[in-house]
């Protein structure tokens, strides 16, 4: 048979460029942005402090600090200004956005039993679980605050949505995790409700913030929901090869956990033999898990080419998020924007 596949040492040279590439598009839309995203910050700073309990501030700083992308409020500054905002209350937005996932954050590391997160030690590890759940409530009543200031009823109904449809996604998860017959259809729910439901609301904001026409909003939440949908994929993807120090988390949680991820889903539909199904039986449902097993679940996906389908359905996602972008006239916010698609999956280089 004739070679069809560039030699690998080809495509492993490719590919460091193409994440500098990207990382250079993300930092490019972080410059378009950048007095505004310091506004943001200060807001969060300022939005923070308790007057009556020192642990709330003490437990959020740990992980404002610690830094985190800002990729959401990012990508809410960026929207609103693309649809042609003017006014200020897209700082408001954009903290609102960052409060609700820096809570999720708290919650998730909680119910996930995670020990790192941006590079330090989880505040469930530091702290306690206890002091995670609360300040993590502090914090959604706090983002409840602030969107009240932008004054907008749509806003506050796409925002309110968002985190109850989190929520119930983070949920659902518990309901898929150890449970093989999870299918595609459950887990892409359940994605769209952890992770997807907020991109979309921190995009749509923007746009109905800007009083863009209905055509453009819509753009911007199908734009954000695909974003999220690639970006959610990625980190399952992640979870099962990336390496922890470029992350700021440890991988491996999800097989730990058992969790019913994409990579693990589609290489159990593939399973070869009855020794591979009792293998994922043994290791997901009963999480009775041994030394050498997360080599062995890597050997299945390989054979599965689980890890490749998996990135396949992220770069369909990422192609419906560029697309969206075309209801916007071309504009370096716009490219920038395209260009974030790109970061979102070059993760996997
Ligand atoms: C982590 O999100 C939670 C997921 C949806 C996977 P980010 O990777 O955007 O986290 P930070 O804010 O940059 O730390
Ligand atoms: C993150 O889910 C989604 C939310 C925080 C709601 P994960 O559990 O998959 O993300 P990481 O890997 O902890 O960041
Ligand atoms: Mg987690
Ligand atoms: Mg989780």
């Amino acid at each position: 048979m004739p070679p069809v596949t560039p030699p690998s040492s080809t495509a492993a040279a490719a590919q460091p460029a193409d994440r500098a590439a990207s990382q250079d598009a993300f930092t490019r839309l972080m410059g378009l942005v950048s007095e505004d995203l310091e506004a943001v910050n200060r807001l969060i700073a300022e939005r923070m402090a308790s007057e009556h309990a020192p642990r709330i501030p003490e437990v959020t700083r740990h992980l404002v600090e610690a830094g985190g992308k800002r990729l959401r409020p990012i990508l809410t500054l960026a929207s609103a200004r693309m649809a042609g905002y003017d006014g200020h209350d897209h700082v408001k937005l954009a903290a609102t956005v960052e409060f609700i996932h820096t809570a999720t954050l708290l919650h998730d590391d909680v119910v996930d039993e995670s020990e790192k997160r941006r590079g330090r030690p989880t505040a469930n590890l530091l702290w306690d679980n206890k002091s995670s759940v609360l300040v993590g409530d502090y914090l959604f009543a706090r983002s409840f605050q602030l969107m009240i200031e932008a004054g907008s009823l749509r806003v506050l109904d796409i925002l309110a949505n968002a985190s109850a449809v989190i929520a119930e996604g983070e949920v659902l998860q518990l309901a898929t995790a150890n449970d093989l017959g999870t299918g595609e259809a459950a887990y892409l729910q359940m994605i769209h409700g952890k992770t997807a439901a907020l991109f979309a609301a921190a995009t749509e904001v923007g746009g109905v913030i800007a009083g863009a026409p209905e055509a453009q909003v819509q753009a911007l939440k199908t734009y954000g929901t695909a974003l999220g949908m690639a970006f959610q994929i990625v980190d399952d993807v992640l979870d099962y090869g990336g390496a922890s120090a470029n992350l700021g988390k440890n991988t491996g949680d999800d097989f730990r956990e058992g969790k019913v991820t994409l990579p693990v889903l589609l290489a159990v539909e593939a399973a070869p033999d009855e020794a591979a199904r009792a293998f994922w039986k043994r290791v997901i449902e009963k999480r009775d898990q041994r030394d050498g097993d997360l080599a062995q679940a890597l050997a299945l996906m390989a054979q599965a080419d689980a890890l490749t389908g998996a990135e396949t359905r992220a770069r369909a996602y990422a192609a419906e998020a560029r697309e969206a972008l075309a209801a916007f006239p071309a504009s370096p916010l716009r490219g920038a924007l395209e260009g974030v698609v790109e970061f979102v999956v070059a993760r996997l280089n």
